[in-house]
């Protein structure tokens, strides 16, 4: 499949051998379900979406493919669809493509049926690592992808095993990513020390949101200048 883009891909191969049940929230075109049922990479990729559109489209790509016996196209919001369900058990749950916030809602609905997720957030991912500690899970694995200009985190969520959170700077920069610093780690936070700077500037200096950004500078700061210093 041509179309999958390096994101995608790399968010297919967090999945492990033995993670057979997947389900993949806010699928739009369904293309990462279809990937890994064609790859014969999974048993069962549940396929949900919360607008009809998507779901539609999902739908008829999913027929088109051939796939038909391994994807179940779902039209439902977020994990809504997983709480109705009895005897459900899902491996591994990717949420991918939508923001932090939209995110930390779906996961409000999180459930002991799901084992493991790969958060993919279009959004900084420091509110989804301080869910994960305040949950008391773990992450598995941290990876960065850059595609089409953006460089993304993806995190592996696991509830049973990996690294805890720890300390404010493991929730931003990644308790895994910050032990394996490389270019693309430096690239990130220099793009998103301009983001918070270009903010900061059109700010009015009573904003309350000024003290949070400038909180977040500072840390950013204080552990990129010592890593590429290094
Ligand atoms: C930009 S697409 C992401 C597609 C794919 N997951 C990816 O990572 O490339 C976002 C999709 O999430 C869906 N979506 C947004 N909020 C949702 C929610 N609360 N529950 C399920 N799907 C949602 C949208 O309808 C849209 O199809």
């Amino acid at each position: 499949m041509k179309f999958l883009t390096p994101r995608l891909i790399k968010i297919a191969s967090l999945i492990k051998d033995d993670e057979e049940i997947v389900a993949d929230i806010g699928t739009d075109h369904a293309y990462l379900p279809i990937y890994l049922a064609k790859g014969h990479k999974v048993k069962y990729v549940y396929a949900s979406d919360i607008n009809k559109n998507p779901f539609k489209v999902a739908q008829q790509n999913v027929k088109n493919f051939g796939v038909s016996d391994s994807i179940e196209v779902i039209n439902s919001p977020g994990l809504e669809w997983t709480l109705e369900r009895e005897n459900l058990i899902i491996d591994c749950c990717v949420i991918s493509g939508m923001g932090s916030t939209t995110i930390l809602e779906i996961l409000k609905k999180d459930s002991d049926k799901i084992n493991s997720y790969i958060i993919s957030s279009n959004t900084l991912v420091e509110p989804i690592r301080k869910w994960v500690k305040d949950k008391k899970f773990f992450i598995e694995l941290e990876v960065l992808v850059e595609d089409n200009g953006i460089i993304y985190e993806i995190i592996k969520v696991n509830k049973f095993a990996g690294k805890k959170i720890k300390t404010k700077s493991q929730t931003c920069f990644g308790p895994i990513l910050m032990k394996n610093i490389n270019q693309l780690f430096i690239d990130k936070w220099v793009k998103e020390k301009e983001k918070i700077n270009k903010i900061l500037i059109n700010l009015p200096e009573k904003d309350k949101k000024k003290k949070t950004f400038k909180k977040q500078l500072k840390l950013i700061n204080k552990y990129t200048n010592k890593e590429m210093s290094q």
